[in-house]
């Protein structure tokens, strides 16, 4: 491996990996049939610190750096989609918006519960007709003296189900373009947030994706999160974070795919021998090894940027672009590999495959990370 951990981050990937496979990976299969919420591997990991990993331990989290927290999240991808999905949102759009753009008493109230796991958060930017572009969503947002008055519909919301804190965007300035944007922090139980249409998915089935009504709910002004306008620009910043785990989310399903198709391979015997002795086999083994390694450097290079506090969006972007694609990939040549017993619920490739379509979709298509991609070429070029 290119990259060389630290003794820590090992550790953590270690530990990570231990209850992950004792533990998450118990009742996988059937949550992806019952769509059981996993609630209590939330319970377990909040005491294991994996819900606000990068938080200062001052606001419930444990100071860890990127890196160990894309390996955590792979690691618990590894074992179930639909558990890695939830901690990804937690982490990185919910908890790193919360500290990076909350007043001390936001932290206090919001933060520090949500940072040591004892509640979900879920964003809300999402709308039925507003989803690679943003800028033209609906949802209002209207002053009322000291309060927000906030009206409109959100889509395909993770976790908008189980979810006790929403953190939601809406038009403070309709005019205004992007700059018009505002976020507001919004915890269940305020009167005109309701929970609508519950979406029935191919994968990721343990985690709810819901929509989430806004009529006129009534917001105090000091749960606006950041300042007015500035919504659009916590909702970026808070999906480049999210990306790098998308990416590491495509990582973990990719080699518990590969690791799946090596062992298949191992077993299965045809024409006399098993099927990984005959080179069509291997050599798929060898390129889907090397489509994994590619995507892990390119996860752990955009994370190591993010810790070393340099400007990521480009290479959050082709992380999860490749990451995502490779995964897809990777989970199909899966099922190809175990031929027929593959199309089956008996083999977890098939749960795998399902689970790691939307991977190339949410927090932004690969079309969209294309065009990130070539803004930031040309704005690079066009410097001095
Ligand atoms: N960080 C901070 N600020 C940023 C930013 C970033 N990464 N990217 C852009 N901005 C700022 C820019 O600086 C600019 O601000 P100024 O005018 O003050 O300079 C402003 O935002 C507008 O920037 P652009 O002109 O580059 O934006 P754009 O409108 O051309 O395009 C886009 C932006 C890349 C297409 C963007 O709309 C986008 O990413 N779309 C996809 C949205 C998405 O990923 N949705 C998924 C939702 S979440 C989800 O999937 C559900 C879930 O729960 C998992």
């Amino acid at each position: 491996m290119l990259f060389k951990l630290t003794d820590e981050q090992k550790m953590i990937q270690n530990m990570v990996r231990e209850f992950s496979r004792k533990v998450v990976a118990v009742k996988a299969a059937e949550r992806d049939q019952t769509k059981e919420f996993p609630a209590d591997n939330f319970k377990q990991m909040g005491e294991l610190g994996l819900m606000g990993m990068m938080i200062p331990e001052a606001y419930g989290g444990e100071s860890a750096d990127t890196v160990s927290y894309v390996l955590a999240l792979s690691e618990i991808a590894y074992s179930c989609a639909s558990t890695s999905v939830v901690m990804s949102v937690q982490n990185s759009i919910v908890c790193e918006s919360l500290y990076k753009f909350g007043t001390e008493d936001q932290k206090q109230r919001f933060l520090q519960p949500l940072a040591c796991g004892e509640i979900i958060g879920a964003f809300g930017l999402t709308e039925p007709d507003a989803g690679s572009d943003p800028v033209s969503q609906t949802t209002t947002a209207v002053r009322d003296k000291d309060h927000f008055v906030i009206n409109g519909t959100k889509r395909f919301i993770t976790s908008g189900k189980h979810a006790k804190v929403v953190l939601v965007t809406a038009k403070t300035d309709p005019d205004a373009g992007h700059k018009g944007i505002s976020c507001f922090i919004v915890p269940k139980g305020t009167k005109g947030l309701i929970v609508g249409h519950e979406e029935d998915k191919m994968g990721l089935r343990a985690s709810d994706t819901t929509d989430l009504i806004f009529e006129d709910c009534r917001v105090p002004v000091s749960q606006m999160l950041g300042k007015e306008g500035d919504g659009f620009k916590i909702a970026m910043s808070g999906l480049d974070s999210g990306r790098i785990g998308i990416a590491a989310q495509s990582m973990g399903v990719a080699q518990a795919a590969f690791d799946a198709a090596v062992k298949y391979a191992t077993k299965r015997r045809q024409f006399g021998v098993p099927i990984i002795k005959h080179q069509a086999i291997r050599f798929q083994i060898a390129d889907m090894a090397t489509q994994i390694e590619a995507a892990r450097q390119l996860v752990f290079s955009a994370a190591s940027m993010k810790d070393r506090k340099e400007p990521y969006t480009k290479e959050a972007s082709i992380a999860k672009l490749f990451a995502s694609e490779m995964v897809n990939e990777i989970t199909a040549r899966a099922i190809q590999i175990h031929g027929g017993y593959g199309f089956t619920k008996d083999y977890v490739v098939e749960r795998l495959y399902r689970d790691a379509r939307v991977f190339t979709i949410y927090e932004g298509t690969s079309e969209i990370q294309r065009i990130v991609i070539s803004n930031h070429i040309l704005k690079d070029k066009r410097k001095p």
